[in-house]
Order: C-alpha cells, then sequence, then structure tokens
C-alpha cells in the first residue's frame, strides 16, 4: 500500500483517489502519524500532499528526516516537494512569481515519473514559495517559464518532486505521473479492487464498534444503504436501521426499502420503518415558500429520528453515509445559499451516542459504488439515482398536499419506466456509468391550464419532466431525449394519472436552472 501524508493541503483525498485509480490501495494520513505506526504499515511507497504553510515558517509542518533514510520511495507534492528540498539541504523560498492554475511543463529529463509524458504538458500550479536551488544529489526533471524546479528527483535515494499537482484533473497527464511513481519507482502491482476496501473497512469497523451499538438512519439512497450493509456485515443486529417514510418518496419506494433492508430482506440488522406521512403533510400545509418548505421537511425528519432514537436508549455509534464529496462541501462552503441542501439523515441533536462512524468518507461517489457492488448489493440499488433528501417536497413547486404527492408519484413512475425500457431497447445509454444520464424525473409545476378530453372541457395539473446530463451535479445540460420516447410518456402519463392534462419538457440546463425545482 502506498500512504499519503496530510500536510493540509486541499487536494489531499484526491491524490488518494488517483492511486486507487492505479489499482493500488492507499490511505491518507494526518503528518502527525509516528513513525513507528509507519514502519508497521510496511508501505511501499509515501507521498507528501501540498499544504497551506511555508517550510520555513514557524511551526511549519514537518516530518522526521529519518524517514528519507529508510529506503521507502518518497514522492513529495507542491508544499511537499518544497520540504523535501528543505530538510534535504536545497534551499526554498518566495517566488517572485506566483503560479495559480494552468501552466504549460517542460520536461528536461523523461525518465523518472514522465517516462510516459509528452516533452511539453499542462500541469496545473498553485504555489508562490518555489524551489531555488535543489538539494546535492537531485536532478531538475521539469521546469515552466517562471518556475526552474517544477519537479527533481533523486534516483538512487528513490526521492521524487513535484511542484505542481499531479492529482487535479486539469494536469492533463498527472496520472501517468502518478502511475509511474506507484507501479516503476514503488514496485506496486496494482492488482488492488475496490472489494479489498470493502473487507479491510469491515474489519476496522468491528474493531472499533467491540460489542456497542450502533445506529444508522437509512434513507435507502446509494450512500446509506452502502454504509448499512457494510455495518451489517461487520456487526450484525448490533446494528439499528431506522427508515424515515416521509410521505414525499417516489412511488412504491417505501415499500422497497423494506423489502430490501426489512425482516424478510437481504441483510442481518434491526430494521425499524417509521411511517411518518401524515405529520409531515400536516406540518407543510399551507406552505409553499421553497426555503421554508426544506427548513420543515429536515426539521420534522430530525424530529421523528430524535424520537425513535429514545425509544431505542443510549447507543455507542451513530453511523453517517458521509462521502468525499459531502466533506469538501461542507468544508469549505463559503459560497452563496443557493438552497439549503439537507441530506436525510443530517445529524441529529439529540441524540445520545459517543462517537460517529463514517465508513465512506474516503471515497467519491463511483468508489462507493463499486464498494455496493463488492458488498453484494444488488445492482439496482447501488446505480440508483441521486434522490434529494426533502424528496418530492422538492419536486412539487407550490404547497405539498397528499393529492399532489401522488400525481407526481404515478408521473415519475411511468416516466422512470419508460425511460428505463428505452435503456433496455438502447435507445439511451445506461444510467449510473459515466456519460450517461445522471438524473431524471418528473415533476408538479404549480400550473393549472384548459385541455380537452374526451369532448369536455379540463381544467388540471402541467407535470413537468426533467432529465439531464451531469458529473458532478454542479453541473448539468439538459438531455435531447428522443422524442418518442418523450411522446409515450407524456400519452401515458395524460392517460393514467389523473387531474394532469399537461406536459411539459424542461430545456434548461445548470445553470441557470437548478436540477431540482425548489
Ligand atoms: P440542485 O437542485 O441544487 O441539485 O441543482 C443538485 C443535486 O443535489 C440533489 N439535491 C439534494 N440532495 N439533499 C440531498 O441530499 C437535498 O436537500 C438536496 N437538494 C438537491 C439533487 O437531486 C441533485 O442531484
Amino acid at each position: 500500500k502506498i500512504i499519503v501524508l496530510d500536510f493540509g493541503g486541499q487536494y489531499n483525498q484526491l491524490i488518494a483517489r488517483r492511486v486507487r485509480e492505479c489499482s493500488v490501495y492507499c490511505e491518507v494520513h494526518p503528518y502527525t502519524i509516528s513513525l513507528e505506526d509507519i514502519k508497521a504499515a510496511k508501505p511501499k511507497g509515501i507521498i507528501f500532499t501540498g499544504g497551506p504553510n511555508s517550510v520555513y515558517g514557524d511551526n511549519s509542518p514537518q516530518y522526521s528526516r529519518e524517514l528519507y533514510d529508510m529506503g521507502i520511495p518518497i514522492l513529495g507534492i507542491c508544499y511537499g516537494a518544497q520540504l523535501i528540498a528543505h530538510q534535504l539541504g536545497g534551499r526554498v523560498e518566495t517566488a517572485p512569481v506566483s503560479e495559480y492554475g494552468r501552466t504549460e511543463l517542460t520536461i528536461d529529463e523523461k525518465g523518472g515519473l514522465f517516462r510516459n509524458v509528452s516533452d511539453r504538458t499542462v500541469c496545473w500550479m498553485s504555489h508562490t514559495d518555489y524551489i531555488s536551488m535543489p538539494p546535492e544529489g537531485f536532478t531538475v526533471t521539469a521546469h515552466t517559464d517562471v518556475c526552474p524546479v517544477a519537479a527533481m528527483e533523486n534516483r538512487a535515494r528513490k526521492i521524487y518532486a513535484l511542484q505542481l499537482h499531479p492529482e487535479v484533473m486539469h494536469t492533463e497527464e498527472g496520472s501517468k505521473m502518478l502511475s509511474a511513481f506507484v507501479k516503476d519507482v514503488c514496485g506496486c502491482s496494482g492488482d488492488w479492487e475496490m472489494g479489498s476496501f470493502a473487507d479491510d473497512a469491515i474489519k476496522a469497523v468491528r474493531r472499533k464498534v467491540g460489542s456497542g451499538k450502533v445506529l444508522c438512519a437509512l434513507s435507502g439512497g446509494v450512500d446509506s444503504s452502502v454504509a448499512a450493509v457494510l455495518l451489517s456485515k461487520a456487526v450484525g443486529k448490533q446494528l439499528t436501521c431506522v427508515f424515515v417514510d416521509h410521505g414525499l418518496l417516489r412511488k412504491n419506494e417505501g415499500d422497497e426499502v423494506e423489502a430490501v433492508f426489512g425482516p424478510e430482506g437481504n441483510y442481518d440488522l434491526n430494521f425499524i420503518r417509521v411511517n411518518a406521512q401524515k405529520r409531515f403533510y400536516d406540518r407543510l400545509s399551507g406552505i409553499s415558500e421553497p426555503e421554508e418548505k426544506r427548513k420543515i421537511i429536515g426539521e420534522e425528519f430530525i424530529r421523528v429520528f430524535e424520537e425513535q432514537a429514545k425509544k431505542i436508549g443510549a447507543v455507542d455509534f451513530l453511523v453517517q453515509g458521509t462521502i468525499y464529496p459531502d466533506v469538501i462541501e461542507s468544508g469549505f462552503g463559503k459560497s452563496a445559499v443557493i438552497k439549503s441542501h439537507h441530506n436525510v439523515g443530517g445529524l441529529p441533536d439529540h441524540v445520545e451516542f459517543k462517537e460517529i462512524i463514517e465508513p465512506l468518507r474516503m471515497l467519491f461517489k463511483d468508489e462507493v459504488r463499486k464498494t455496493g457492488l463488492a458488498l453484494g448489493i444488488p445492482e439496482y440499488l447501488v446505480f440508483r439515482q441521486p434522490f434529494p433528501g426533502p424528496g418530492l417536497g422538492v419536486r412539487i413547486v407550490g404547497e405539498v398536499t397528499e393529492e399532489k404527492v401522488k400525481i407526481v408519484q404515478d408521473a415519475d413512475a411511468i416516466y422512470r419506466e419508460e425511460i428505463a425500457a428505452a435503456m433496455e431497447a438502447g435507445l439511451i445509454p445506461k444510467s449510473g456509468r459515466e456519460g450517461t444520464l445522471g438524473q431524471y424525473f418528473a415533476a408538479l409545476t404549480n400550473m393549472r391550464s384548459v385541455g380537452v378530453m374526451g369532448d369536455f372541457r379540463t381544467y388540471d395539473y402541467a407535470v413537468a419532466l426533467r432529465a439531464v446530463f451531469t458529473s458532478d451535479f454542479m453541473t448539468a445540460e439538459a438531455a435531447q431525449l428522443p422524442w418518442e420516447v418523450i411522446g409515450k410518456v407524456t400519452t401515458r402519463i395524460i392517460n393514467e394519472v389523473k387531474h394532469v392534462n399537461r406536459v411539459l419538457y424542461d430545456c434548461t440546463g445548470k445553470p441557470p436552472g437548478t436540477i431540482e425545482f425548489e
């Protein structure tokens, strides 16, 4: 395995992810980990991350120099590169010109990390300090217009340094550099799979939990389902999953979740379903402002969950299906509030527990899916599209009523059924994978309009269909679905769903639209 020593950079988990993409196992540890622990872990290589400090500043994070003499290959990135230069006798100072963003990199020496990289390539830089003089025994292997030592190496000692960030997407050949380090330099074989992550995570959870009691809020979404199954495999009936049906789920979803996780289902755990539909409808009655609706649903969810937790009594651990993008979002969330997102399963204030367990905290969505498959979770659950915590509450524009919920559930079920059929028939690529539909659903507009059905005037609701391509859900493009699919869905919705006399297709991208309607 490879150990990433975290010096506080922003992209540290991304480094770990890129290493895992080379099918090499990787763990991130704080730079405060002891030398004994590193030795005990027997890593085949160590990567120093970037970080916000200056190596020559007071209290700058450093690691014991002994590490360089252990014969373990080391790669320093950004701050990590400067640290190597500083500790081994080179010179680091404030650069006359800082470099931020896309930068052209010129390779001076092809061997080492750049074996398969073009002579000139685009990389991502983000630094104000630079290495002005490499330590003795190091060769400069790449430079940019303003950075004389963009990369250096001491091949004999297997120590490598990159001022650039190979882990970010904008460094076009960054993966090749990392792969060269972990495979060619460290000699990792590259046969690790997500399944091994699952096995290790199960063992780690078992050690941590011991004979303790564990509580999990299960929404039926991918993240909480994978977290729950992992916990169930680790500690079985010590785990209790609470599933709150807030009445804003998709058609039959509550029963489907119960079928999988309930007593008749596949997993060894205690399952509690709370049918709180009426409570939510009552509280939402008369409310049409989107943020207020979101707040009510979020609060009521927590309240229901807390009541259940009280019945169960004190537990030792609370499981959260937090994944890495959630960690970044909450950590760097300085931007304007567009919507107050909430994950059903957000942190309750009044539940007694000692510690939180977040087994998926290191993983990106596609890695969570791979873990899910490795755990034997059915594909239809693993490749589910994302569903927002407030559920249909944000897909019904304006006031939510039980009747409107039923309309949007029925329309949405038809839409999903027809999309699935179209995917089966090869008219649309299957979803859940790269480059395919990211999300598609029916929403209920708050508009009613005049129509004619069977010679009678109607005055009924309009359903909007939405389908988007997106890779990160931050931006999205409206999908051009085949007209025959939209036509069939329209006919079926009008014929089969009462109180709908018009179907509209949402052609808006994000921005300016958001994916959900509220
Ligand atoms: P928007 O509507 O902001 O949605 O473009 C982006 C992605 O986030 C999902 N979404 C939510 N997920 N809690 C969640 O867990 C929420 O409150 C929430 N609101 C939106 C949305 O489905 C899309 O995938």
